[in-house]
């Protein structure tokens, strides 16, 4: 049985870094004028009112998006031009998740398949997101579903993976359907996010990408303090398997000034290479 609800966490550092990473590499896929397909494993509920009771029990996005001043950020103006069409009076109230973000890229030759497996989630991204031809909601396990649209008809694409890692297996099943996927689908762009609670199953997990015969891996990772064990998430990160070439030296810009905004003591970026081509 589920019981992550993504609504209690909309628009923190979290999202603000896989967001903002997501966007990059979808920017990057529509300066071509041939089709994609993305690909959201673990789609969520797509918009989040943050003044509802979950988000306002937390109010964890006070300590993301809501620390970034759209001004500040000229490097981030997709970020913030999604942000506005989803508040057009100006103040933050709502949230939109990787699909409607992605969805905002999408043009009418392009395809979305968002998986969702919670039934209030999904019912609500249907509501959310379903409202176009070219966009699929399925409430279905999503690591299942995506290794079945591989390779996608266009031949290009953006796999999303971003569990909850509510179930301890998801840290092997995330390496375990990238490195199928990547046999399926080799020039695919994979964007995999992961939460730092136990440095040591993220150190495993880095392993094991840097064994798998997978090339091009980047890492992007911002630590709001110091590793910490027992005391929550203090760090998470995404992994993307041929990221645009753009995409290292971004977020190399923009995230020294990241931490600065949203990190405490001991706040810490990773801007890498895991393996390189
Ligand atoms: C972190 S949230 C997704 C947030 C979303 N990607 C975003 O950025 O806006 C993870 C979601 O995955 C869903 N979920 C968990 N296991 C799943 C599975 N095996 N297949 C599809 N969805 C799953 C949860 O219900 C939850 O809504």
């Amino acid at each position: 049985m589920l019981s992550y609800r993504h609504s209690f966490h909309a628009g923190n550092y979290a999202d603000v870094i896989k967001h903002i990473v997501l966007i990059e590499i979808l920017e990057h896929l529509i300066k071509k004028d041939s089709a994609f397909d993305y690909i959201d494993s673990h789609a969520g509920a797509g918009l989040y009112n943050l003044h509802s009771e979950h988000a306002a029990k937390l109010q964890e996005y006070t300590q993301g998006v809501g620390k970034l001043k759209t001004e500040q950020w000229p490097e981030l103006a997709t970020y913030f031009d999604i942000l506005a069409k989803y508040n057009p009076a100006g103040k933050l109230n709502f949230y939109p998740g990787s699909p409607i973000i992605a969805q905002y890229f999408l043009r009418r030759k392009d395809r979305s398949w968002l998986y969702e497996l919670h039934p209030k989630d999904a019912e609500l991204l249907l509501k959310h997101a379903a409202k176009s031809r070219n966009i699929r909601v399925m409430r279905e396990d999503g690591f299942k579903g995506l290794l079945s649209l591989l390779p996608p008809v266009s031949r290009r694409g953006l796999v999303l993976i971003d569990p909850s890692y509510e179930i301890k297996t998801d840290y092997a099943q995330v390496f375990n359907t990238i490195d199928s996927a990547y046999k399926k689908f080799p020039t695919g762009t994979y964007a995999l996010w992961y939460p730092v609670v136990d440095r040591k199953i993220i150190d495993h997990l880095e392993r094991k990408f840097k064994r798998s015969g997978i090339k091009k891996i980047h890492r992007y990772e911002l630590g709001i303090a110091q590793d910490q064990f027992g005391s929550g998430m203090s760090a998470c990160g995404m992994i993307v398997i041929n990221p645009p070439w753009t995409l290292t030296d971004k977020m190399s810009q923009v995230f020294p000034k990241l931490v600065t905004a949203l990190g405490g003591e001991g706040a810490f970026y990773k801007c890498d290479v895991l393996v390189g081509e």
